[in-house]
């Protein structure tokens, strides 16, 4: 054995001897015998979850909040899978306290989560709600009264109806409502949180609800599409500038959806198909911001942004961020298909590929994925900083006598963060690692089936139970 393999193993060994009277062991470790520990990612790294407002906050009409596109949306029949909606969800609003201990027993110091737009401007612009704000000053303090660290996702896709009545983000005027929470969230919660997230994956809630309608607002086609894109993006670049203007010494970033594309086999037209899907899905949000431009070039479609882009767009495009989120759960392996006409590149489902490892979403499990992805977007010459804001899995984990044995959840992140800590050794420049997700929550059109979190809700009684997967975070990150 290695030799620093071997003092790692007396270093951890002594110090369990020590505290163990106090502190179980028992699932430490429970899958295979792991090479690394959380001390080899550096005493500075971040470890924490993620979560999205309205995937865990529930009460969706109260203290002055008004709908937002997923409210609307979610009770739309035949939009949702299970035919749920989020209106309660985990109750978060209520049980924030309770939520943010169990995140303090997994010894995990980061809490991301973002803020519902329409509970602090209910009209989407203009007159502010003090109770919605108050809201988050809570959660906040809370956070920083168990040296837990807030960060700020502005937008995790849930736009205020009112302004979706006006176009939502295809409607370029979205550029300055977008400014205008950003400047009222950024100037009320400044003084407190210094770690931002401008966007939540730009490239999944354009794709999913504005050209394949599966998410809210439900809308289809490039008309929607491109505009949305492009408002997108601009409000991308100003939401950094308004943060930076805002926020005294403010670590910015924004998040992106990002999967390795692989090609199906060695077809020329599959290759090029793979490459076009590698825009939509990891190039075109991060490009513009990087001052490159959008990757028209290998996706001629994009040349129709043009009719949206107005002088001094693309210099505005631009925005220096301190880091960049990636979020990564699988990969895509990409097969030509002339019958999607634009992109002529289709996802191929794992299950077709004979993959092994699926999970409940039905994606592949792929630890190299995230190694492969994460070298990708270091590569950039821009990239200052990654972390990894999102990473996790859903399956159907099932409670019985008060414990939830999440056993292939707990395999799935030993592998992946090996994989991280592969790249990270390479020198990637990485700074954290977020679980997504603490709790079991809505899972936007697939209901509340598939469970992601390392705490099981039930749905019924709102009864957290920290799985095996929770309690093996806690021991994993027990000596930082
Ligand atoms: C999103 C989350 C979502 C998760 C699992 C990410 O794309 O940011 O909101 O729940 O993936 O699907």
């Amino acid at each position: 054995m290695e030799r620093r393999k071997v003092l790692r193993l007396f270093f951890v060994s002594s110090i369990a001897a020590v505290i163990a009277p106090k502190f179980s062991f028992a699932h430490l470790n429970p899958i295979e015998k792991l090479d690394f520990s959380s001390l080899d990612f550096g005493k500075d790294f971040k470890w924490g979850v993620a979560t999205a407002a309205y995937q865990i906050e529930g009460a969706h009409n109260i203290d002055g909040k008004s709908p937002s596109i997923w409210d609307t949306f979610s009770h739309k029949k035949g939009a949702i899978k299970t035919g749920e909606n989020g209106d309660i969800a985990c109750d978060f609003y209520h049980s924030y306290e309770k939520d943010l201990d169990l995140l303090k027993s997994l010894n995990m110091t980061v809490f991301r989560f973002s803020i519902a737009w329409s509970r602090i401007l209910p009209n989407g612009i203009g007159t502010t709600n003090q109770t919605g704000i108050d809201f988050y000053h809570r959660v906040i303090d809370a956070c920083l009264a168990r040296g837990i660290e807030p960060w700020i996702t502005l937008y995790h896709w849930d736009l205020p109806q009112i302004l979706q009545d006006k176009g939502g983000w295809i409607n370029r005027d979205a550029v300055l409502w977008f400014s205008e929470y950003a400047n009222l969230v950024t100037k009320t919660y400044g003084g407190k949180v210094k770690n931002w997230m401008v966007f939540n994956e730009p490239s999944a809630f354009t794709a999913l609800g504005y050209l394949i309608g599966y998410h809210a607002p439900g809308l289809k086609g490039l008309k929607q599409y491109l505009p949305a894109v492009h408002h997108v993006c601009l409000s991308q670049a100003e939401g950094g500038r308004i943060i930076r203007k805002n926020v005294a010494n403010a670590n910015i970033g924004t998040t992106f959806s990002c999967s390795h594309v692989d090609v199906f086999n060695s077809k020329k037209r599959d290759g090029e198909a793979a490459s076009r899907w590698d825009v939509i899905l990891n190039r075109l949000f991060i490009e513009p911001a990087l001052g490159m431009g959008y990757p028209t070039e290998s996706l001629p479609i994009l040349r129709k942004l043009n009719k949206y882009i107005q002088p001094g767009d693309l210099e505005r495009l631009k925005f220096d961020f301190d880091f960049i989120g990636v979020q990564n759960y699988t990969r895509e392996v990409v097969k030509a298909n002339a019958f999607i006409p634009f992109m002529k590149g289709l996802e191929i489902k794992p299950v077709k590929r004979g993959a092994k490892e699926i999970t409940e979403m039905g994606w592949e499990v792929y630890p190299e994925g995230i190694y492969k992805i994460l070298k990708q977007f270091a590569a950039y010459p821009g990239v200052k900083k990654i972390f990894v804001t999102e990473n996790g899995c859903a399956f159907p984990d099932e409670a019985v006598d008060g414990k939830v044995n999440d056993i292939n959840r707990i395999d799935f992140y030993q592998r992946y963060l090996k994989e991280v800590l592969r790249a990270k050794k390479e020198g990637v420049n990485i700074g954290g690692f977020f679980s997504w997700t603490l709790l079991d929550n809505f899972e936007w059109n697939e209901g509340f089936k598939p469970r992601f979190g390392l705490v099981h809700v039930d749905f019924k009684t709102q009864k957290r139970i920290i799985k095996e997967s929770g309690y093996w975070f806690k021991d994993f990150l027990l000596f930082l």
